[in-house]
């Protein structure tokens, strides 16, 4: 028998992750007083429909129908936060949760990478923390791992493929052949994609998630703006047939890097060596990668999505409070976060894939060498593919692959090119990390 006092919860929001984490908390909870010396119980339980039948007991938890009411309200120690969203009925739970003193704990990214900073201080203004381990690549510890685990590091990278919708889409895209929307349409029957999916394929979940990771890593405030942003949307079958045969595989990553012009934070399609580890994550699997001067590379791989896996990170912070474990939100006061020093996308260094299509005429593919050559670009491989089926077709693709450049040098060899008059549609641009 227990005897200690319950660690009280309000739940707010019953949908995959809500649902999936009472239940957890329905059959493992003896387990789960055991390990954390303390039982857990739900007190109270907001969501919209309370009608709906999802197989829950919720036994005497108190219904409330606003859950801003509810965290200010209930008799809870801790809001747990699965509604959702940047603003409106999360953004107001949660601060009505703070002002009350009681914890939160969330995977709300949309809302952290908003409003972190603020949120974080009104925490601890009223002795309380917020938790947020299932806010990033779902059911991997990857928060807990850069608070606690590799406080003896100065982190240099933090990267990964944070995003089990787009990963999910490309990895079936290249396999198979499929559409990206037939691929889109799967992940959101798998209960994978948010409620709007333009903010997992055009990489703003990435970039909410990214957004986190960087202030830990760095000991920075949450500087979601500064983030570059680009999604899959845009990547073609024909991107990933030319992706495999260079060797190659394409992946959302999101990556956050000091360098010398400061810190560097990007989400884009990347051309990923198939021997990299991180190409060998396929389908809604996430992976992380920190290096650490203590440590070196660490990568972890795990379920970044779904109801379960999402519910494992939410009950690693619930029994961290259990236990009486409150870290500051972001793993220092909010008054030693330093300010971004924002290193701008034009001055990223790397190597590029660029696709264009280029006019079926004499002197067409030189131009485009001239070019690039006249913007210091070194050119490591130029790949042209054929008229193939259609002699009459105006023009062709021209892959190009070039050795270490700046993003500014690329951008003015395409504007320049553009301006020629030899080709045809919009460059294709994906970044290559080795
Ligand atoms: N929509 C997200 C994903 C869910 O696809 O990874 C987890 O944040």
């Amino acid at each position: 028998m227990n005897h200690a006092s319950p660690l009280r919860l309000a739940i707010a929001g019953l949908g995959t992750v809500g649902a999936a984490t009472v239940k957890i908390l329905e059959s493992k909870g003896n387990a789960l007083a055991v390990a954390t010396g303390r039982p857990i119980a739900v007190t109270a339980v907001s969501a919209r429909d309370k009608a709906r039948e999802r197989g829950l007991t919720l036994g005497g938890a108190h219904w409330f129908d606003d859950p801003t009411a509810m965290a200010a309200e209930a008799e809870a120690d801790v809001l747990v936060e699965l509604i959702g969203g940047a603003d409106g009925p999360a953004k107001a739970a949660v601060e009505a949760a703070l002002r009350a003193g009681r914890h939160v704990v969330t995977a709300n990214k949309a809302l952290l990478a908003a409003h972190g900073p603020a949120l974080a201080r009104l925490a601890e203004a009223n002795g309380a923390t917020i938790l947020f381990e299932a806010a990033v690549a779902g059911g991997i510890p990857v928060i807990k791992a850069l608070r606690e685990s590799l406080a003896g590091n100065t982190v240099q990278r933090v990267s990964g493929i944070m995003n089990g919708t787009c990963n999910y889409i490309l990895s079936r895209m290249e396999a198979e052949g499929l559409t990206f929307a037939a691929c889109l349409k799967a992940a959101q029957e798998l209960g994978y994609a948010e409620a709007d999916p333009t903010f997992d394929v055009e990489g703003f979940d990435t970039a909410h998630k990214l957004a986190l990771l960087t202030a830990l890593a760095f000991g920075t405030e949450v500087d979601a703006d500064a983030i570059y942003v680009e999604g899959i949307s845009g990547v073609t079958p024909l991107d990933l047939k030319m992706a495999d045969e260079l060797g190659f595989r394409i992946k959302l990553l999101g990556v956050a890097e000091r360098t010398a012009g400061g810190i560097e934070q990007r989400v884009h399609p990347t051309m990923v060596p198939k021997t990299a580890q991180l190409a060998q994550v396929m389908g809604v699997t996430n992976a992380v990668s920190v290096i650490g001067d203590t440590v070196g590379e660490l990568t972890l791989v795990g379920p970044g999505a779904g109801g379960e896996a999402t519910a494992s990170a939410v009950l690693s912070d619930i029994a961290d409070l259990a236990r009486g474990t409150v870290l500051p939100t972001f793993g220092k006061a909010s008054d030693l976060l330093i300010k971004v020093n924002r290193a701008p996308m034009k001055r990223h260094e790397g190597g590029y894939y660029v696709r264009l299509q280029t006019l079926d005429k004499p002197g067409a593919a030189a131009t485009v060498a001239t070019r690039m050559a006249e913007n210091g670009i070194s050119l490591e491989s130029i790949l042209q593919k054929g008229r193939g089926q259609r002699a009459e077709a105006p023009s062709v693709p021209v892959i190009l692959i070039t050795y270490a450049t700046t993003e500014r040098a690329v951008r003015a060899a395409l504007k320049a090119i553009a301006h020629d008059g030899v080709i045809e549609g919009t460059p294709q641009v994906i970044r290559i990390e080795r």
